[in-house]
């Protein structure tokens, strides 16, 4: 019901960080608010924000366009009028060039260095002069939408959406930049005032078995941690339910043990087995998949009575090394040949008892 269109406008209700204060990069947990919306999602959903760009950024781009912030901007793609200020603010990535934006202003896109600029570099080094502002800003690339796991259960908390996020931030030519999206929830919205846009998209690949009695093995270092949080909410709220076993990695135990709290607690009920991974807190790194590695024989077991394997986060390194780990484990633990291996795994993902969720 609700779209990139027409998003539900929430609010952030709390926002607090979750990592220690030194952590080079700080990482929250939120609850969104989602009374009055009828919005249902379901564990291992995502919802998608809609983020604005920030307002400091905006305002300098103003200057350097002169252009007042009430010029109206017609938008070719939504067939819309609307304020240059919203239009900046709402609907353009000011982080990258666009082929467009070159053209227009006679650079040749395939040799041009587009990774040195932002926008607010690029007109700082360009000014439009007699170029159309209106052209200038309609051929910038859309402000898409960002993606967060959803980090509860419905169940537990009826009209509520909780987020685990990393404010993201990184070095360009024209200095430090902040990642767009998760800048804007961390710090630039103000809990209970902001408008925070949103809809859900629904993960049915990423899904908890319909059979609460399934066992799950749940893999998600960093962020990735995030939808498990909802699984075991859903599954302990609805009672019945069967073996859950969380696999968990950061860089210090100290620092960086997201929802520790929870965890232990749930350990010491005999409704979790825990195994974490601080990669930084001794010489050699410790992974997730060392400590699969570890257990191999345990998890092994728990693949021969049906279990469920998740594996959410990073998709670059982390979810293909898991994979390896958890072929070589099936190869060792089952004594098999290469190939009877590869059927086990075939077999393992096919039925949907291995999923992704990475990013
Ligand atoms: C299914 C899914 C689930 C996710 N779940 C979570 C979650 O639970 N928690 C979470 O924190 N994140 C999650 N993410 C990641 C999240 O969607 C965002 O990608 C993340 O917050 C960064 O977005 P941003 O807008 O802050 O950064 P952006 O502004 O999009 O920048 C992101 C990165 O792009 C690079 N970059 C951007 N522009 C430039 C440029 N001009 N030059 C060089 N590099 C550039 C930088 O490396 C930067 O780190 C998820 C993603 C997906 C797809
Ligand atoms: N780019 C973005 O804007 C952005 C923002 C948020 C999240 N994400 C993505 O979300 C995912 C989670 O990110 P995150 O920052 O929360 O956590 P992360 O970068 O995945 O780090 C979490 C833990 O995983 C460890 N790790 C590093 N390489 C690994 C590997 N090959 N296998 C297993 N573990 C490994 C890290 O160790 P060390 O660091 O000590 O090596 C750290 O202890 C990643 O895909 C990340 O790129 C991206």
């Amino acid at each position: 019901m609700y779209s990139r269109q027409t998003p539900f406008l929430s609010r952030i209700i709390y926002r607090k960080q979750i990592n220690d204060a030194s952590a080079a990069l700080p990482v929250f947990h939120m609850v969104l608010d989602l009374k009055n919306s009828l919005l249902q999602y379901s564990p291992g959903d995502v919802v998608a924000i809609l983020p604005e760009n920030a307002s400091l950024i905006v305002e300098k781009l103003l200057v350097l366009l002169k252009a007042a912030p009430t010029m109206p901007i017609y938008s070719p793609k939504t067939k819309k009028t609307t304020n240059i200020k919203n239009f900046l603010l709402r609907s353009c990535n000011l982080s990258t060039l666009s082929p467009a934006l070159l053209r227009l202003f006679s650079l040749d896109p395939t040799t041009f260095p587009k990774e040195n600029f932002d926008i607010l570099t690029f007109f700082q080094q360009f000014p439009p002069r007699s170029i159309p502002i209106q052209e200038c800003v309609t051929c910038l690339l859309p402000l898409l939408p960002r993606f967060y796991s959803i980090a509860s259960a419905q169940n537990q908390n009826p009209s509520e959406l909780h987020l685990l996020v990393k404010s993201v931030a990184y070095y360009q030519a024209s200095g430090l930049q902040k990642g767009v999206g998760s800048d804007f929830l961390c710090h630039r919205a103000e809990v209970g005032r902001t408008p925070i846009p949103l809809y859900i998209q629904q993960s049915h690949h990423f899904a908890l078995p319909k059979d609460p009695t399934t066992p799950i093995i749940m893999i998600g270092p960093g962020t990735g941690v995030a939808p498990y949080r909802g699984f075991l909410q859903q599954r302990i709220t609805e009672k019945n339910f069967g073996n859950q076993w969380l696999f968990f990695g950061e860089k210090e135990k100290q620092k960086d043990f997201y929802y520790k709290k929870e965890w232990l607690h749930l350990q010491e009920k005999g409704h979790l087995k825990l195994s974490v991974a601080f990669s930084r807190d001794q010489q050699e790194k410790i992974y997730v998949q060392n400590r699969m590695w570890e257990e191999r024989s345990e998890l092994f077991s728990w693949l021969e009575d049906g279990a469920i394997v998740y594996v959410c986060g990073n998709a670059k390194y982390m979810a293909k090394e898991v994979e390896s780990t958890l072929r070589d484990i099936i190869n060792t633990e089952g004594n098999f040949s290469k190939e009877a291996g590869k059927a086990y795994f075939r077999l393992l993902r096919k039925s949907k008892r291995y999923r992704l969720d990475v990013y």
